[in-house]
């Protein structure tokens, strides 16, 4: 069956300042262009076209308004909305009847990723039918994250949610790909201490019967961070070194649907249209002339 996506795109409420922006985090820029194009890039680049976005009710008409129907870029988008923010766990409860038993990959509307030879290791995961695969990233506070630890042979022994005392330096990024049963199993999910149906209980039991692969993301990649203003803003500092020196997009969902030939010269010309004089608007003319 073809795998299809779940962006968990949120919504207001973040804790990114001590007061709400009236705003949700997701789509706040990331330099140019709203964050929330780099985990669809990501879903994108997965080969992944049908996708459910999840958000919160009040801010769902703002996310339809920047992303539309997908049909922009040759995708089509399931609009769902989670009441209450209950836990990541919870997306595959609401996404069962999208799903179908189609096999999934879930992203966390505020995960950056970027790096050479992203494409392969997404193709990678998408190619396993059964079980699962997260991505292993060594980061500087793994207590901030879900936190994988191995035994003397490397292997996964448990993935712990936000440690005080983190068992190692490999937080498990926000991209999730799970088979079919994701929605049975999240179904059996008991909510946590904190209320939630976490995402590492979901994960624990395909670990547990070793169906659960790990990938590392080596130094090459970058898996950034945006739930402070310091690494907000880093994140958009890094987006615009890139792209200026390469003079080549990062994230951009236009982009990967014209060279995937989702949509055709007609379809990138009105996007790069619809963004006016900006320079994202200019990029996308820069790759017409190409
Ligand atoms: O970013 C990777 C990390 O994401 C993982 O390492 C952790 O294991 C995972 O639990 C998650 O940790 P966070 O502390 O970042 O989770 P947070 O509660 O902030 O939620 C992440 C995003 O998902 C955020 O943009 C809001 C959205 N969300 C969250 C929950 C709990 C929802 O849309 N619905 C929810 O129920």
């Amino acid at each position: 069956m073809i795998r299809k996506g779940i962006l968990l795109a949120g919504g207001t409420g973040s804790r990114l300042w001590p007061i709400t922006l009236g705003t949700s985090k997701q789509l706040l820029p990331i330099y140019d262009k709203p964050m929330v194009y780099h985990p669809l890039s990501v879903l994108m680049l997965a080969g992944i076209r049908d996708i459910a976005i999840i958000t919160t009710p009040e801010d769902q008409p703002q996310f339809q308004r920047l992303l539309e129907d997908g049909g922009q870029w040759g995708l089509r988008f399931t609009w769902i909305v989670q009441d209450r923010p209950e836990g990541l766990a919870q997306a595959y409860l609401l996404t069962r009847d999208f799903l179908a038993g189609a096999p999934s990959a879930m992203v966390l509307g505020d995960n950056i990723f970027f790096g050479h030879g992203l494409p392969e290791i997404l193709a990678r995961a998408d190619a396993l039918e059964t079980g699962g695969t997260v991505f292993g990233y060594h980061v500087a506070d793994p207590e901030r994250y879900g936190v994988a630890a191995f035994d003397g042979d490397g292997r996964v022994t448990a993935i712990i949610e936000k440690p005080v005392v983190p068992p190692s330096s490999f937080a498990i990024t926000g991209l999730y790909f799970l088979d079919g049963r994701a929605p049975d199993l999240a179904a059996a999910i008991r909510p946590s201490a904190r209320g939630e149906l976490e995402i590492v209980d979901l994960l624990e039991h395909y670990r547990a019967e070793g169906s659960l692969q790990v990938e590392r993301m080596g130094r090459g990649f970058a898996w950034l961070d945006t739930g402070t203003p310091g690494s907000l803003l880093d994140a958009g500092n890094f987006v615009r070194t890139l792209q200026d020196r390469q003079g080549m997009l990062v994230g951009s969902p236009d982009e990967i649907a014209f060279r995937k030939g989702w949509i055709d010269r007609t379809g990138l010309a009105e996007r790069a249209k619809a963004f006016g004089k900006s320079s994202y608007g200019a990029h996308l003319e820069a790759i017409l002339r190409e």
